[in-house]
């Protein structure tokens, strides 16, 4: 026997290596990922919990690579109004908006991770309603994170990148997903082409309170 013991310590020593090895990669190898490849990971994150297991979660994959350009170019346009409202200077803003068009064009699968509102309880108080919409966004996040773990567990990396949340509307008449269907996050996987260092996390001590 090895110094993990027993097979079970090997597994859950897997499981922990892979918590702190994910990393955002932002930048794949040239190589397709099949398709039950990405089902399987699909699976596992709806494996994630949610509020009063309603799984309000539903996942966009665009295969079409002309379909996945035209979405590129329509969040690179939002993009670059918000940029420029917010005062940028033009060669960052040009900088910036290539630079995430290129990523989504280029990863080997996008994923736009979407709210489903039908899956959201009716409540008779706006303020009771809010919580629930907060609670089916928080079901909807874990099972993004899922997703990202079951991504690394088979192989592949990725990365979550926010900007359907910006364009929820043009996100949806793009890629003609319902409209009570709410863009969260574009989730994207591939081979890895490079390694990243892991970006520090806060001490314990600081971000926790034992009482
Ligand atoms: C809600 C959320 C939004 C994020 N948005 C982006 C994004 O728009 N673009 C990007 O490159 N990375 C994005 N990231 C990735 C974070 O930058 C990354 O998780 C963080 O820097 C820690 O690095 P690590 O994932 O390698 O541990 C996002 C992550 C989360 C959870």
């Amino acid at each position: 026997m090895d110094s993990l013991g027993s097979p079970t310590e090997k597994i859950n020593s897997q499981v922990l290596s892979l918590l702190t090895s994910r990393r955002s990669v932002r930048h794949f190898q040239n190589i397709a990922v099949k398709r039950e490849l990405v089902e399987q990971v699909l699976d596992l994150a709806c494996w994630a919990p949610s509020a009063h297991n309603e799984q309000p979660w539903r996942f966009v994959v665009i295969e079409n690579q002309l379909l996945r350009q035209r979405f590129a170019q329509a969040l690179a346009d939002e993009y670059q109004k918000d940029l420029l409202k917010q005062g940028h200077p033009a060669g960052e803003i040009k900088e910036r908006v290539i630079r995430s068009q290129t990523r989504i064009i280029e990863a080997p699968v996008a994923i736009v991770l979407c709210l489903a509102q039908e899956d959201v309880p009716i409540m008779t108080s706006p303020h009771l309603q809010e919580e629930e919409h907060i609670l089916a966004i928080q079901s909807a996040a874990l099972a993004g994170g899922y997703l990202l773990l079951a991504a690394k567990a088979v192989g592949l990396a990725s990365v979550w990148m926010c900007a359907p949340l910006y364009a929820q509307e043009i996100t949806c008449q793009v890629l003609d997903i319902p409209s009570n269907w709410l863009p969260q996050a574009l989730l994207l996987l591939g081979y890895a082409a490079h390694e990243p260092p892991a970006p520090a996390r806060k001490p314990i001590q600081d971000i926790a309170r034992f009482l």
